[in-house]
């Protein structure tokens, strides 16, 4: 499963790509405003020119011809770009006519395992269930993410499950666990997987026993 970092910010998609985790980027408006607004396009190319993976940038037309012509706009950015279309009869004309130009569509604000199919039969390169805000109305999002690789798997269809809204570490692993093939998460998530108390304290103790072992060769004058 590859790991996608879900920001607008550069400055965490800078700090993510230094450790040589991170296969891609997904944005969306709402995270485009958290990390300060500012040039959409400027930002979307920038980020990738420091991450070389799918970069998703969102669409926002409502009607058919409006999408495909911002689509075509925004996939001309970087080559690298991904076009983000939320699943609708709009959207899902758009990314019909889209996918045949060419143009990776990361299908999203799916939230079920029939939405996902059309996704795929539209030709969506990406689709993405939102996991969190399933739970967030006490359905369980995770079984919308396994149930989609089950359908893809049984058809053999070439669409990517793309885990999103995913907002701790369980959710991450549960997405491996399901088979999806990415999972996006914000940095704060990432940092979260890294961490653990007691490789912190081993690393503490290493350091101490370093130290005490190397006082006492110079004590016998083999240091
Ligand atoms: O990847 C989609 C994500 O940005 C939505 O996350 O936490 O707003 O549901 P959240």
């Amino acid at each position: 499963m590859r790991l996608f970092l879900d920001t607008a910010s550069v400055d965490e998609i800078r700090a993510a790509a230094k450790l040589g985790v991170i296969s891609g980027v997904t944005t969306n408006p709402t995270l485009w405003a958290k990390a300060g607004g500012g040039n959409y396009r400027d930002i979307v190319v920038e980020i990738c020119n420091i991450i070389d993976g799918p970069i998703s940038a969102e669409c926002l037309s409502r009607d058919v011809e409006g999408l495909v012509k911002e689509a075509r706009q925004v996939a001309s950015w970087h080559p690298n770009v991904a076009v983000k279309i939320p699943i609708d009869e709009a959207g899902l004309e758009a990314t019909s006519r889209l996918s045949k130009e060419g143009i990776k569509v990361n299908m999203t604000l799916v939230f079920s395992p029939n939405q996902a199919l059309l996704a795929a039969q539209a030709g969506a390169t990406f689709v993405s269930p939102f996991v969190g805000r399933l739970d967030d109305v006490g359905h369980d999002g995770m079984q919308v993410v396994a149930d989609t690789v089950q359908v893809f798997e049984r058809y053999h269809l070439p669409n990517q499950v793309l885990a999103a809204s995913l907002r701790h570490p369980l959710h991450v692993i549960a997405a491996a666990k399901v088979g999806a093939h990415i999972a996006t998460m914000p940095y704060s998530v990432l940092m979260a997987m890294l961490r653990h108390p007691l490789t912190d304290v081993g690393i503490e103790r290493f350091l101490a026993d370093a130290k005490k072992a190397a006082k006492a060769a110079r004590g016998t004058g083999k240091a």
